[in-house]
């Protein structure tokens, strides 16, 4: 489809919101003719360390960049594997192959799509030397289990925390259960930088590598160099940085946060309580008290009756102006470059099946206000009820 001729949707499933001041800090960093290795960068990673509770955090060039600079830094390659969840983002498997090791998938919890730690347990092998879980939708895993099943195997934990800034478990930020934790800041997230991420760690030896890594192996950094110049290669790398007008733009949208996550909180809460008029619908949430989701959007899983709906009932949306998505598509091992590489074998991803085939993500971003929520949910359950009892 054209992209230009695609028809916007009014009510859009993510929209970044920026004004003036973001504007403004652009302007000035491409007037300061600073536009990498500068101080907005270091300022950006100061605040968000501070904000995350983090020790150490480095800024990246996306979420991908930074998982794939860990199993780098940490000397995961060919014959290893990584226990990934196959419900998420393909990202999340592509940092794995992209160094070499093999993915290893793991099936979810229908309730709220996270990483089934029953079965995580069980794929442990002597060649696993990383779990890497995702906080799905910002909701944070099991992290208790998972953290001690991760010391007992002497594994290395990353935490995907694309969609979870904000998102803590028993009062600690997401991100800070692991060796380390990504976020992403591509538009749709809780904060943009147009594309661009975060890695944060409490190890500084991790910091130290995932730095010089991400920065071609490069020794010291521009702002170090006593011989303007002059540096050596001390290790391979990437140019996984992040740069200065991104920086900017992230550094505004981060004193936003509490504003941004207060909005996204209330507005699922009243897409929720709405929603649940339909006792068959099913809405992913958190349903323990010491976590604290990020409210990333909303997933509704539609009963199996109304699955080879979905598309219909997605038009229908889209037609009323109301944008949605489907985190996630598929199973990331259903996905083709996986089924080819690895098979499949639908048995053993039940849940994140469900959660793909019978999906419609909504949003619940701070570009929505209260009444577009009420729109959103008369028109939701106006169309899903259209279609109950009919066959095709
Ligand atoms: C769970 C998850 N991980 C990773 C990514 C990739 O993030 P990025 O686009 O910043 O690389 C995404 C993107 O949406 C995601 O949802």
């Amino acid at each position: 489809m054209n992209f230009f001729k695609r028809k916007k949707n009014k009510l859009p499933f993510g929209k970044p919101l920026v004004d003036n001041r973001e504007i403004i800090s652009v302007a000035n960093v491409l007037k300061s003719g600073i536009y990498a290795h500068g101080p907005i960068l270091s300022k950006f990673e100061n605040e968000f360390a501070k904000f995350t509770k983090s020790p150490f955090a480095t800024t990246v060039s996306s979420c991908t960049a930074g998982m794939h600079l860990f199993y780098f830094s940490m000397g995961i390659g060919t014959g290893d594997e990584v226990i990934v969840p196959a419900q998420t983002h393909t990202a999340t498997a592509h940092a794995v192959e992209l160094s070499g090791a093999k993915p290893i998938f793991v099936d979810c919890y229908l309730r709220d799509g996270n990483i089934d730690t029953s079965i995580l347990e069980k794929k442990i092998n002597k060649k696993t030397k990383a779990i890497c879980i995702v906080h799905f939708l910002g909701v944070p895993a099991e992290m208790s289990k998972i953290k001690t099943i991760a010391k007992k195997r002497k594994l290395l934990l990353l935490e995907d925390c694309a969609l979870s800034l904000g998102a803590t478990y028993n009062g600690k930020h997401t991100g800070l259960f692991g060796d380390a934790g990504v976020f992403s800041f591509y538009p749709a997230k809780h904060i943009t930088t147009g594309e661009g991420g975060m890695l944060i760690t409490k190890k500084k030896e991790i910091y130290n590598k995932i730095k010089i890594a991400k920065s071609l192996g490069i020794n010291k950094s521009f702002l170090e160099r006593s011989t303007p110049g002059f540096y050596d290669a001390s290790d391979l790398g990437f140019n996984y940085r992040m740069n200065e007008i991104q920086a900017a733009i992230g550094l505004q949208q981060l004193k936003k946060i509490k504003f941004f996550l207060k909005t996204r909180k209330k507005n699922f809460n009243y897409l929720k309580k709405a929603l649940s008029k339909n006792k068959d619908i099913l809405i992913l949430d958190s349903t323990k008290n010491n976590v604290k989701s990020s409210h990333y959007c909303m997933n509704l899983v539609l009963p199996i009756y109304l699955s080879k709906k979905r598309t219909k009932i997605i038009k229908d949306l889209n037609k009323e102006n109301i944008g949605t998505s489907i985190y996630y598509p598929q199973p990331v091992p259903r996905m083709s470059y996986y089924k080819k590489k690895y098979g499949y074998n639908s048995k053993n991803f039940k849940n994140s099946e469900a959660i793909s085939d019978r999906t419609i993500s909504l949003p619940v971003g701070p570009h929505l206000r209260k009444n577009d929520l009420k729109y959103i949910a008369l028109k939701t359950l106006k169309i899903i009820n259209k279609f109950y009892g009919k066959q095709n």
